[in-house]
């Protein structure tokens, strides 16, 4: 069994790219995988509430001085750390909203990144403790030239961002989709669609 979990961060259902790009993706590695299993998060659908005072506490606190307080606290931050670690394939969908990610995918991320549970700490290092998994990331931007040396470059807040933070928690196999120019004339947003299709299908094929 291979388990594909999908994130979604889009505001927008009908009409969103990072989400229409997300679905050709899913379908091309459920076929490519038939004992397949899509396990679902749509951030938008079902928002996740922010952290708060409680849950930092229990992130801080060791196993054996946990309060039933402090594990209900963290118990949806255990959920989400469980269902990524189940994961064999993660798919994220994410536009960017003013230079960075959206804060519904923010939110996921507050409540998965948890010491000693996806990182660790000796005290001069740390170490990712999610390991073993393939990342795909289908970026949308509204502008474009922000790939690296374009003008833009500087104001990707998202990509570099994500990929770094999968890096600390361990993901280092992450590949990025990126589709840029998605509020231009429609023939460029066809365009440049259907060149990320290509190159989804193309790094499958090579996969
Ligand atoms: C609140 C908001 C902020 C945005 N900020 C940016 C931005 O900083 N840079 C950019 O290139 N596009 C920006 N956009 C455009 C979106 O990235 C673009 O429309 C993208 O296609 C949205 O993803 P979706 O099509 O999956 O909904 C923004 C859109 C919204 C709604």
């Amino acid at each position: 069994m291979t388990t594909i979990l999908r994130i979604d961060a889009s505001a927008r259902d009908t009409g969103s790219v990072s989400r229409g790009l997300g679905d050709t993706l899913e379908r091309r590695l459920v076929a490519a995988t038939p004992d397949a299993r899509v396990v679902r998060r749509d951030l938008v659908a079902a928002p996740l509430p922010h952290i708060a005072q409680e849950t930092i506490a229990g992130y801080y606190t060791p196993a054996d001085q946990m309060t039933d307080a402090l594990r209900r606290a963290t118990a949806l931050s255990d959920e989400l750390i469980d269902e990524l670690m189940a994961a064999d394939v993660v798919i994220v969908t994410v536009p960017m909203y003013n230079f960075s990610i959206p804060s519904a995918l923010k939110a996921w991320i507050d409540q998965i990144v948890r010491i000693g549970r996806t990182f660790s700490y000796d005290g001069s290092g740390f170490t990712g403790l999610v390991g073993g998994k393939k990342v795909y990331v289908v970026a949308a931007y509204g502008a474009a030239g922000y790939a690296p040396g374009e003008p833009f470059a500087a104001a990707d807040f998202l990509t570099p961002y994500l990929r770094f933070l999968f890096g600390f928690l361990g993901m280092t196999d992450v590949t990025v989709f990126p589709v840029e120019a998605t509020t231009a004339a429609p023939e460029v947003v066809a365009a440049n669609r259907e060149r990320a299709e290509q190159a989804i299908a193309g790094a499958l094929a090579a996969a």
